[in-house]
């Protein structure tokens, strides 16, 4: 997904070279996002134009470019204050090459120059508007629209501010986005602004800040009309493109709209996530959807244009607690496979605090004020995209035996598509390594608006899903970077297990269920790194694999999910066909794939379904299938048949899943390090899907 960045430096001296690494640093850090060409704006030279590099494919290749053209850009002159913006492309709108990526010009001469992450929805109609008035386009992208429209807003309207200009063009805008600009009009400013995609600005001076928060100033009633009226009154074209239910943004044009920061010499790092950021400050402002953020005169503002009673006053300043370190990948030659290898650490951070294994105790602090109406609720609803929607599958047993509570299972696209009934006293749990995937955060509004209470099972801390949730349990694995998601699936797992434990804390019949699914959290960090030790047994079956066009995975019960997981992860790290087979349906068609050509995987533990799979078993073995078997350690029976092994140590049956699936990920990573994939960032895929 693309990924914004930029800096500005306030009476701050920066040598070129030294703002130019800043720039490329920060695109680095916002690699694993996935995207396929990058580029930056920085002053000419002189400081009276500005400066576009642009490449399509890595980042690296962008530096290169910047090296090249270094003369020209003056790599060792300083300068006080200065503006500088970046860009990761995943492409959405035309094809990834230098023209389409980003920052895009306002005009040949570079007025405004802007950095989009998201989807214009409107934007052909803001097209035809523009073409109209002589605007010619040289990109495919949905984001020319937008700087193309600030231009012609500035030349309609010259007494504008940099911000004003910029809430006007937001009011046309359908869509998800996250903007960043800047002008050579506006020299030493950059105007900030989100709705549906994440956004955050670091704050780093030279002593610490003054303040806590940054006062949100609202536009007030009372004003003139709208730069979009003017042009309304003086011109036919009245909302030529959209958005009539948008409020009419009225102009402050206040000397009081910028509330100085106490220390002038101050640093401003606006990013699409905070691993672009942490290693410059920890102290960062999220914004809020609408919010417009501009900072004139090494000052930060934070404006909002009125919308309705219950917008809070002011935004924090968040200190962030992670470390650089997290996010390296140490002594691992890939993210992923650091990920893995993270999980005996990552599932104990997750139930840190919060399970007592000495009195079989589970406190969720983030959802303990809400359990007693949880437990009145009409029906658990679980809902997310890919693999978060797999830890739903994989707990949904569970919880239903539990809570005794009739639980759904949604995949976030679907659920909206099916306009699916929600009710007042329904309970919306939504799952979300990222919290940010546009699918999972249209489905949560959907609820909210419905009145359902809402539940966010997040890894980030301060995203979207976060911030909108009445209350939620962070899953705590630390920054997942691997676009294969991996730990993050293991400690949601884990936090939907805690939340079952919870819900059956008073029940007497349950006790010794709740004893064992405690002792079996207790032992899962060894019985893990037990799994993980399996590693090269993995990888020489991954040497029979890699030249395979397809695996099949076969399972039921318990580790179903893990079937369904492990195919997601071969398919999007290695392009091979793959599918989880619920083994209960193999006699309803999947049957018809077996002979002995067909490479099956069957996950056999010795559970309640255990009979069951060995039959499903002997039907793949009597149509001369010869699957790998990941069984449970020791298993005699399962063992006796000769074929390839995986055996995995046992635990309770409803946290096996857990076990089962650690084989999937490592054989899926050594496939595609095998096929020489990019394991960190599959093709086409991104790490955080902010689009629908
Ligand atoms: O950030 P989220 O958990 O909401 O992301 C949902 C999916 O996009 C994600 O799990 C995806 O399926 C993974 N890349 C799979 O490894």
């Amino acid at each position: 997904m693309c990924g914004i960045f930029a800096y500005l430096n306030y009476l701050t001296p920066k040598k070129r070279a030294e703002i130019l690494e800043l720039l490329v640093n920060g695109l680095k850090r916002l690699e694993y996002r996935g995207y396929d060409s990058a580029g930056v704006a920085v002053d000419t030279a002189d400081d009276k134009d500005i400066a576009i590099i642009k490449k399509a494919g890595k980042v690296a290749l962008l530096e290169e470019e910047i090296k090249n053209r270094s003369s020209e850009l003056n790599m060792d002159g300083s300068t006080d204050i200065h503006c500088g913006i970046a860009h990761t492309r995943w492409a959405t709108h035309g094809v990834p090459n230098e023209v389409n990526c980003h920052p895009l010009r306002s005009d040949p001469h570079n007025g405004f120059v802007l950095v989009h992450n998201g989807i214009i929805t409107n934007y052909k109609e803001v097209k035809v508007f523009l073409e109209k008035k002589g605007y010619k386009f040289e990109s495919e992208t949905d984001t020319e629209v937008i700087v193309k429209l600030i231009h012609h807003f500035y030349q309609k309207h010259p007494s504008y501010s940099f911000r004003e200009l910029v809430e006007s063009v937001v009011q046309q805008l359908e869509g998800a986005f996250a903007l960043c600009f800047k002008s050579k009009f506006f020299p030493g400013e950059c105007v900030a602004t989100r709705r549906g995609s994440p956004l955050l600005v670091g704050i780093k001076t030279a002593t610490r800040l003054a303040t806590d928060h940054i006062p949100i100033l609202y536009s007030k009633e009372d004003h003139p009309t709208s730069p979009i009226n003017k042009d309304a009154d003086s011109n036919s074209e009245h909302r030529p493109y959209g958005r009539a239910d948008y409020p009419t943004l009225p102009r402050t044009g206040s000397t009081s709209e910028f509330e100085p920061l106490e220390d002038k010499q101050v640093e401003y790092f606006f990013a699409s996530d905070a691993s672009a950021i942490i290693e410059h400050t920890n102290r960062v402002i999220y914004f809020e959807d609408d919010d417009v953020a501009a900072v004139k005169n090494g000052s930060l503002s934070i404006h909002r244009i009125r919308r309705g009673g219950d917008d809070p006053h002011k935004r924090e300043i968040t200190t962030l607690k992670m470390e650089l370190q997290q996010i390296m990948k140490g002594n691992y030659d890939f993210f992923m496979q650091k990920e893995i290898f993270e999980q005996p650490d990552s599932v104990i951070n997750t139930m840190r605090g919060r399970v007592n294994f000495e009195t079989g105790n589970v406190v969720l602090g983030g959802i303990k004020d809400y359990i007693p109406e949880i437990k009145r609720c009409r029906r658990l609803m679980l809902i997310g995209c890919g693999t978060s929607y797999h830890s739903a599958i994989a707990t949904r047993q569970l919880l239903e035996e539990l809570t005794e509570l009739p639980v759904m299972v949604e995949l976030a696209s679907d659920f909206l598509d099916r306009t699916t009934p929600v009710f007042r006293d329904d309970v919306c749990f939504f799952i979300s390594q990222s919290g940010e995937t546009a699918d999972t955060l249209m489905a949560l509004r959907y609820c909210k608006e419905r009145g359902a209470l809402i539940v966010g099972i997040t890894n980030t801390v301060g995203s979207s899903i976060c911030r909108e949730s009445h209350c939620g349990v962070h899953i705590n694995a630390g920054p997942e970077i691997g676009v294969a998601s991996t730990k993050a699936y293991t400690s949601q797992f884990i936090s939907l297990v805690m939340f079952a434990l919870v819900m059956s804390e008073d029940r007497l019949s349950l006790r010794k269920r709740r004893e064992d699914i405690i002792n079996g959290l207790r032992n899962l960090q060894d019985q893990i790194r037990q799994v993980l030790k399996l590693d090269d047994k993995v990888k020489v079956l991954a040497g029979d694999l890699y030249k395979k066009k397809s695996l099949l995975i076969m399972g039921r019960g318990f580790n179903f999910a893990t079937c369904l997981e492990g195919a997601l992860k071969v398919k999007e790290l290695t392009y091979m066909h793959s599918e989880g087979i619920m083994a209960g349906e193999l006699k309803h068609g999947p049957l018809a794939l077996i002979d002995e050509a067909m490479p099956v995987m069957m996950i056999i533990m010795r559970d309640p379904v255990y009979v069951k799979c060995m039959n499903a078993l002997q039907q793949v073995t009597a149509r001369d299938g010869k699957p790998i078997i990941i069984c449970e350690e020791g298993d005699k029976e399962t063992l006796a048949y000769g074929y390839k092994t995986l055996e995995i140590p046992k635990t309770v049956d409803c946290l096996q899943g857990i076990l089962t699936v650690i084989p999937m990920q490592l054989l899926s990573f050594h496939i595609a390090v095998l096929k020489g994939c990019n394991v960190d960032c599959p093709r086409n895929l991104a790490k955080s899907v902010t689009v629908e």
